[in-house]
């Protein structure tokens, strides 16, 4: 009868995995690790509390840090895309993938807002 059991419950976790495979697959999320080694240079701007850019004229750059990641996936898309303009910013999410987006917004949305990391 024990094994009558562990069978059905092998059978049943083995028709199981590729399900929630296939379900990790079509939500993608983004890995944070790896967005850490792309956000050098967003730091530039990004990473100073209150910061102003002085291109192409004075204008106060928004804090990413605990911004949620679906927003800012969705801001990034929109400069590449010319939805939203700004100059530096295009160019930046031109060079950007969809999965460097993922992981980038990934570690902002994970970051707290310190003074020392924006
Ligand atoms: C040259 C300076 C500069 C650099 C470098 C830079 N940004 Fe930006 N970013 C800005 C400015 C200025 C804005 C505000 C523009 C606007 O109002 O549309 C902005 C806006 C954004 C926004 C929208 C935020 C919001 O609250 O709507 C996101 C997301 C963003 N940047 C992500 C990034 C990422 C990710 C990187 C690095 C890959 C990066 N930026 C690099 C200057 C910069």
């Amino acid at each position: 009868m024990k094994r009558i059991i562990v069978l059905v419950a092998a059978l049943f976790s083995a028709a199981l995995v590729p399900q929630i495979a296939g379900a990790q697959a079509s939500t993608p999320a983004g890995d944070p690790v790896k967005g850490a080694q792309k956000v050098q240079m967003c730091q530039g701007c990004h990473g100073i509390v209150g910061w102003r850019t002085a291109y192409p004229e004075v204008y106060r750059v928004p804090k990413l840090s605990g911004q949620n990641a679906a927003y800012i996936v969705a801001a990034l898309k929109e400069y590449k895309s010319g939805d939203r303009s700004h100059p530096s910013m295009k160019a930046i999410a031109a060079s950007l993938s969809d999965t460097d987006m993922l992981n980038i917004a990934a570690y902002y949305s994970q970051t707290p807002l310190t003074t020392a990391a924006q």
